[in-house]
């Protein structure tokens, strides 16, 4: 396995993964890219790893990173601008692991979690650094892709590519990928997110019904739009349109 995604600068057709460091195990993927983006990792380098000792997904929480059958994948982006609606780039990069896989049935969870039904198959983690004259974004994407089994606490929260029917071979999954990412974040970073909006909400949980917390309060309705700065909007029962413009969302079981 290692040697397969070890290789992958040879098989790569753009940009992204032309510089690639390939490990075993890491504690986090997105731990070794902001360090290498600290000592001039150029655009477009990547960093995966067989397993991660410390993956770390959004809100503190962590991802559960078992060796050989997954991808745990940092991609260094240093965008020629920082945009107003920056922001909408974590959704931009679900958006291009959701087309990349291809399968009909993934739905994007606001704001980039991909679900089949109502398990998670894959999560996305941006961390971005901004100095006086630059910004520097580390896109952390990790997917389940041939894993078998989950333990008890992720049973019924988690699946993968392959317990859902999909089989994919791992390096031909992330070249895709790869190259798909490089397509929608050259759109986004030259157009923003407005562009890119329909493809996302043909995708989205746009239409169901949802709860978000905000301040403390949990919020219930039905998730009516996304807005080209990549915020969500609730029709609630009572209060209401509310925007949402961090934090989690979880779908409720009918609109
Ligand atoms: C989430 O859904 O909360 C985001 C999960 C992101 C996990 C990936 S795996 C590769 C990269 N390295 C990390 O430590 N996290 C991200």
């Amino acid at each position: 396995m290692s040697a397969e995604l070890g290789d992958l600068a040879s098989a790569v057709r753009g940009r992204l993964g032309r510089v690639h460091e390939h490990h075993a195990v890491l504690g986090s993927t997105n731990d070794r890219a902001l360090e290498w983006l600290r000592d001039a990792a150029p655009d477009g380098a990547v960093v995966t790893a067989d397993a991660q000792t410390e993956g770390r997904g959004r809100r503190g929480r962590r991802w559960e990173s078992p060796p050989g059958s997954n991808l745990y994948v940092s991609v260094i982006v240093r965008p020629s601008q920082v945009r107003e609606d920056f922001s909408a780039l974590a959704l931009v990069v679900g958006l291009a692991l959701a087309e990349a896989i291809g399968a009909p049935q993934i739905r994007l969870k606001w704001p980039n979690d991909l679900l089949i039904g109502d398990r998670k198959v894959a999560g996305v983690l941006c961390e971005s650094r901004f100095s006086a004259d630059a910004a520097a974004v580390v896109v952390g994407f990790g997917i389940n892709v041939g894993q078998e089994t989950f333990d008890e606490t992720l049973a019924d929260r988690a699946t993968s590519l392959w317990a859902e029917g999909l089989e994919h071979e791992r390096r031909g999954l992330l070249v895709d990928i790869l190259a798909n990412l490089e397509a929608q974040l050259d759109r986004f970073f030259a157009a923003g997110f407005g562009p890119l909006k329909d493809a996302y909400l043909a995708r989205s949980i746009v239409g169901d019904r949802v709860t978000a917390t905000r301040g403390g309060l949990a919020i219930e309705g039905v998730a009516s739009e996304v807005d080209d700065s990549g915020a969500l909007w609730i029709d609630t029962d009572d209060a209401g349109r509310v925007r949402i413009t961090a934090g989690d969302v979880e779908r409720l079981r009918s609109a």
